[in-house]
């Protein structure tokens, strides 16, 4: 059984990289191209288990050679794929990745292939091993009735949960309050809320209705700032790390997610795995790829006791 399990999709991500994307209509000579394992939910699933969790991921993928890449990929990392569902008749997903050669910002179509057919009654199916974690996360590039079915019966279990709500979609009521933690970045926590999410406050007022509205505990992901913990008796901004030059910041909200449920299931408190998380996401973002970047739990261990830059 796993600590940690994650309900999401997996995608091959096509990764170029050039100075701007192109305008409809014209080509743009690329200055590199990578093909490498994705999916946000996948991500976290990879990031949780290099981050030390037993971990387990919940999806659908097709019976085709993107489904290889992902059962390898699973394999390497030690993911749990025990409850993995393959669809003959559907194509694993797949997404193009631009990647600013400037700044290292990315851009992203996703298409969930198998993974969009995920269904509430597969999360009725998967309840043995939801119930039996510590820490269930899960993001929107599935269908949200699945989601919300997997939260609830998440809840049920006394299980903790984590929504990452990306990509941005309307969320009601009732599916926020089956989360103990949300972790938007500034643009979601800004389509949640309807609200401008530039600066600290901003996001520390789209945190307060988010928890106004059933959300346990939010955390807003702020890029290069680090990550607002907003929460019971906590208001906090926990910095980002400078680990090296920024080169792709494509997995660093999966690496975050990925590394910060694993100290939640290791029993840290939520601004501890927090700063873990931010540790991960900064190690990543130096690196090309989105699961492929994500750190060991040696190479974060060993970020976090050489740093003295930032923690207060
Ligand atoms: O969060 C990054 C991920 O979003 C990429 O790996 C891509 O596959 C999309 O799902």
């Amino acid at each position: 059984m796993a600590d940690v399990v994650v309900l999401g999709i997996f995608a091959v991500d096509l990764a170029f990289e050039a100075p701007r994307l192109p305008a409809v209509g014209e080509t743009l000579l690329g200055e590199g191209f990578r093909m490498g394992p994705g999916g946000k939910g996948s991500n976290q699933a990879i990031a949780a288990a290099k981050a030390g969790a037993r971990t387990a991921f919940l999806t659908r993928i097709g019976q085709d050679a993107f489904a290889d890449i992902a059962l390898k990929t699973w394999n390497d990392a030690g993911v749990g794929t025990s409850a993995i569902i393959r669809d003959e008749g559907r194509a694993t997903g797949a997404a193009f990745i631009f990647v600013s050669t400037e700044t290292g910002d990315n851009a992203v179509i996703v298409e969930s292939g198998a993974a969009g057919a995920i269904s509430a009654d597969d999360a009725d199916d998967w309840t043995p091993l939801i119930g039996a974690s510590k820490v269930f996360v899960t993001q929107l590039e599935q269908p949200q009735d699945a989601a919300r079915r997997a939260l609830q019966i998440a809840k049920v279990a006394g299980v903790t949960t984590i929504m990452n709500p990306a990509p941005a979609a309307t969320l009601d009521d009732a599916l926020l309050a089956s989360c103990d933690f949300l972790t938007p970045n500034e643009a979601e926590a800004a389509g949640l809320t309807g609200r401008t999410v530039n600066t600290v406050d901003d996001a520390r007022t789209a945190a307060e209705t988010l928890r106004g509205r059933g959300v346990g505990t939010v955390i807003v992901t702020l890029g290069a700032e680090g990550a607002l913990i907003h929460g019971e008796g906590i208001s906090e901004r926990v910095p980002a790390f400078h680990a090296g030059p920024v080169r792709d910041t494509t997995g660093a909200g999966d690496a975050f997610n990925g590394a910060f449920a694993c100290a939640l299931a290791e029993g840290r408190s939520p601004r501890d795995a927090v700063r873990f998380g931010c540790a991960a996401a900064s190690l990543s973002v130096t690196r090309p790829g989105a699961a492929a970047a994500s750190a060991t739990r040696a190479e974060i261990d060993a970020f976090l006791s050489s740093d003295t830059s930032k923690d207060p």
